[in-house]
């Protein structure tokens, strides 16, 4: 192994937007948040709006082509999330992708549910698997990261998405998609949007990623006969959202600033993904599920790394300036101790760091995999 950089750093670990697109964001945050409470005054600095901000609730019903009284807006994608599985019946079944957004996990786990994890393939889920799980057990809710998936990066196809609702519709299952990545695809192409019927699926996602995390700001669009039991639950746990967060954005939306810094978003983090799927194939090639096209995340499995090495093996980027942590937390529980056995799993994240330095991180990696195996 040839000896470390210790003058150069990166964190792979850090999911989080570019600070430099934050510092760009601050006029446009600085003015919404004015016009916010000049406009709506008292309506944002009072209690009210369990359900989330009205003006913003009936965009986001004009977005998702549904009534507005089937939005449910909240103070993140995770707070959303969280009551959903807080208004389940205690030990639901639950079915989510081989490895998801560990919080979910955390927090299902919390509320008393039990896990099942199903396989995922390039084109999304195993649909056979799918099916076989939810005619053997009593499912109450399948969650899936459709677009860019968090942590494998993973895109599903129109026609697995389609055929999954399917199965979940078929069998009264609760289909929910995570569509927080669903903007953020930077190959010049768009997502083809989901569509919702008076079933479902129900579909959750965040502000966290497209314009901040500290402004937290997330919604669900639901079925009107959940919409209406959860809002006893969303009252009963924090009374209103953040309201003057809720305004600004609503400002951010209808004033179309926030369509243009999402494509501006899109193309800041084009070059430090490409950077990250060049450095993947040169260095780990058949170690990453796919190439990825947005999103914030890529995962590789490093066989070589079998537990007895992974130690040794973390200890050793550390010291060469590379942070990372096993993915372990987002491994289904059930087919964790499995996955462990057949290698290392990390969670690579690329929009904070420049082009250069993902590219110096990832051949730093594989230096570091060599001295190690
Ligand atoms: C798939 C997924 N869902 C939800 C969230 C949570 O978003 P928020 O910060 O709005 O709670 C994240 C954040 O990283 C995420 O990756």
């Amino acid at each position: 192994m040839s000896e470390p950089n210790q003058t150069k750093t990166i964190n792979f670990l850090r999911g989080v937007p570019a600070q430099e697109a934050l510092s760009n964001l601050i006029p446009m945050a600085s003015i919404g948040y004015e016009n916010a409470i000049k406009k709506y005054g008292t309506d944002v600095l009072q209690y009210g709006h369990f359900n989330g901000f009205k003006p913003l609730r009936d965009l986001l019903g004009n977005l998702h082509q549904v009534d507005p009284e089937r939005i449910i807006v909240g103070n993140g994608g995770m707070e959303v999330i969280s009551l959903l599985l807080k208004s389940l019946p205690r030990k639901s079944n639950i079915i989510v992708e081989e490895m998801t957004y560990d919080r979910v996990i955390h927090d299902a786990l919390r509320y008393g549910h039990n896990l099942i994890g199903v396989e995922l393939t390039p084109d999304g889920v195993n649909l056979d698997q799918l099916k076989a799980i939810i005619n053997k057990t009593s499912i109450t809710v399948f969650y899936g990261i459709p677009f860019h998936q968090n942590p494998t990066g993973i895109d599903y196809t129109p026609e697995n998405r389609g055929a999954a609702e399917r199965l979940c519709k078929e069998r009264d299952v609760l289909c929910v998609w995570d569509i927080c990545y669903e903007p953020l695809r930077y190959d010049g192409n768009k997502n083809e949007p989901i569509m919702v019927s008076d079933w479902g699926p129900i579909l959750t996602s965040s502000f966290t990623k497209t314009i901040s995390p500290g402004t937290k700001c997330g919604y669900m669009v639901l079925p009107k006969k959940v919409a209406e039991h959860m809002t006893g639950i969303v009252a009963n746990t924090r009374l209103n959202p953040n309201l003057p967060t809720q305004g600004f954005i609503a400002d951010f939306i209808e004033s179309g600033e926030y369509e243009k810094y999402v494509n501006y978003l899109c193309n800041l983090y084009k070059p430090k993904m490409d950077t990250l799927n060049k450095g993947l194939n040169a260095n780990f090639p058949g170690a990453f599920p796919v190439e990825i096209f947005g999103g914030f995340f890529s995962i590789i499995r490093l066989a070589s790394i079998t537990p007895d090495k992974e130690q040794l093996f973390l200890e050793s980027a550390q010291k060469a300036g590379v942070g990372i942590a096993p993915a372990w937390d987002a491994v289904a529980p059930d087919l964790r101790e499995d996955k462990k056995k057949k290698g290392l799993i990390i969670r690579l994240t690329f929009p904070a760091f420049e082009a250069t330095d993902i590219e110096w991180g990832i051949a730093t990696l594989k230096e570091v995999e060599k001295g190690v195996v």
